[in-house]
């Protein structure tokens, strides 16, 4: 079957500034759905052709384009200036000279699905064409460019007119210019040096490319997307918005169809890339970001915030709760108001509560450290329980340091344990120690100054107190 298909590059464009956004971020690093724009086009290129066949054309800020994106595998293509979108085809003649097709894509729109360009190839490859294009219809067509085809029934186009360019009555045309393409890449570089500036912008519009393949006899056909919400753009913070929007609405549906029950999904912000098992409830005002797994049977509550993390089946996370590149183990029970760092790894029905922050932990099966605690570079058992207020002190103002606690211990509240520090299985701390050294096994440690009580001392202040 591959190898019915003409040789096919990709190019997608992304060179532009994005004047409309006012912002020092390139366009098409702005995120939706939890990731760059062109990340997401990306995604759809390499669903079509192999990422070495995908030639990203870059311009504007190109060397922090080339750093998010490089990992992708894709080639770069620099447009130094930005002369416009016809432009940017000129730059790449170069690397696309060996192919037969290529698809333009553009890097600010990112809903367009692999199966719709798909198709819109199969159309040019079907209809031996010079350039098609894809078009859809909108009901708010206001500043795309505008698809005059050669008759009503006819798939042949005369002209693509920009919006700024439009007559009143082609202005009415709702059948717009979605910019992508496929292209005959012989066709193209034969008479792309026709393209001319006299334009609005004073730009090589790749539009023009319609009229002037026509004129050359070429055939330049259109082919009308049954699902027109794939082609919009994102040129402003507005339809940025609108397209997140979308993104995460279309996420919440594929979820609560895999059997997760999402609450008022509007409200929550979930990740394309997030995975979640059956039967499990997010509850409303949560996110989900990167690469989060959730198991079967958990319950997310309000306002977590929740980033590359991994959760086991049957957790609870209560209200209020962070974690970023955490682990948490089946069963266990996390929050209210916790923050779990990078590192953290929670046991099977363990719990953190309230106010308790942990870094790069290890916190045993079934142990308990439920309020106002920090946990940071430990390594704590099985069945522990840290008492409220516990602190361990792993940081000497250069370096960190572990505390490693055994088994079955307790650690009373208020406890500082000074790293590096071992505490042995069974042991117990008093509470309010400051603990310098380590405890053996089954031992208590007290590390706290004696209690001292003096009888009658606070009569005999308020007494004297009255006489002055
Ligand atoms: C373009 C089309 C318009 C279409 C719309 C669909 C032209 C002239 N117009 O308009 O008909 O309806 O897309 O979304 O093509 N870029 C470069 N180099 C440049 C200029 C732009 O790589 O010199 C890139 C941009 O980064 C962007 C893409 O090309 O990703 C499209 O450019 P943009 O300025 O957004 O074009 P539109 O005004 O949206
Ligand atoms: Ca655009």
């Amino acid at each position: 079957m591959a190898s019915e298909v003409p040789r096919t590059a990709i190019a997608i464009m992304a060179a532009g500034k994005g004047t409309r956004l006012k912002s020092q971020l390139p366009k098409v690093l702005h995120e939706v759905g939890g990731m760059p724009l062109l990340a997401h086009v990306i995604r759809t290129a390499v669903r079509l052709v192999p990422a070495k066949d995908v030639y990203v054309i870059i311009g504007h800020e190109a060397d922090r384009v080339r750093t998010t994106i490089g990992h992708t595998g894709v080639n770069f293509v620099l447009q130094s200036e930005q002369k416009g979108t016809g432009h940017a085809l000129m730059v790449a003649r170069d690397a696309l000279a060996g192919y037969e097709h290529v698809i333009v894509l553009s890097g600010d729109a990112p809903l367009i699905s692999s199966e719709t360009i798909g198709q819109l190839r199969d159309f040019h490859v079907r209809e031996k064409a010079g350039m098609t294009l894809l078009s859809a219809n909108l009901e708010n067509p206001y500043g795309y460019g505008r698809v005059l085809r050669s008759g009503p029934r006819s798939s042949e186009v005369k002209q693509i007119v920009e919006e700024k360019s439009a007559t009143v009555a082609q202005k009415k045309i709702h059948e717009i210019n979605s910019g992508f393409y496929v292209f005959a890449v012989k066709a193209l570089y034969a008479h792309i040096a026709e393209l001319s500036t006299a334009n609005a912008h004073g730009e090589y519009y790749l539009t023009d490319m319609a009229a002037v393949l026509r004129k050359a006899r070429k055939r330049v056909v259109v082919w009308q997307t049954p699902t027109p919400n794939e082609v919009l753009g994102g040129n402003t913070r507005a339809e940025l918005a609108d397209i997140d929007q979308q993104m995460r609405m279309a996420k919440c549906r594929q979820l609560m169809a895999d059997g997760v029950t999402v609450f008022y999904p509007g409200t929550c912000v979930i990740d394309n890339d997030v995975e979640i098992a059956p039967d499990s409830v997010v509850e409303p005002y949560v996110q989900l970001q990167g690469k989060t797994k959730i198991g079967t049977g958990c319950r997310i509550r309000s306002y977590c915030v929740i980033r590359d993390s991994e959760i086991g089946d049957g957790v609870t996370v209560r209200p209020g709760s962070i974690m970023e590149g955490a682990y948490v183990s089946a069963g266990a029970i996390i929050g209210p108001y916790s923050h779990l760092r990078p590192g953290s790894e929670i046991g099977e029905a363990a719990h953190v509560g309230n106010f308790v922050e942990t870094k790069k932990i290890k916190l045993g099966k079934g142990s308990k450290a439920n309020h106002l605690t920090y946990l940071g570079d430990a390594e704590i058992g099985a069945g522990v329980n840290i008492g409220a207020g516990t602190i361990t002190c792993n940081y000497d103002g250069v370096n960190k340091h572990k505390t490693v606690i055994g088994d079955a211990v307790f650690i009373g509240s208020d406890s500082t344990l000074v790293a590096p520090i071992r505490v042995g299985n069974g042991a117990y701390v008093g509470a309010a120690s400051c603990i310098t050294e380590d405890v053996p096994d089954e031992s208590l440690a007290l590390g706290r100054s004696r209690q001292v009580v003096k009888e009658g001392w606070a009569r005999e202040q308020r007494a004297s107190q009255r006489k002055s």
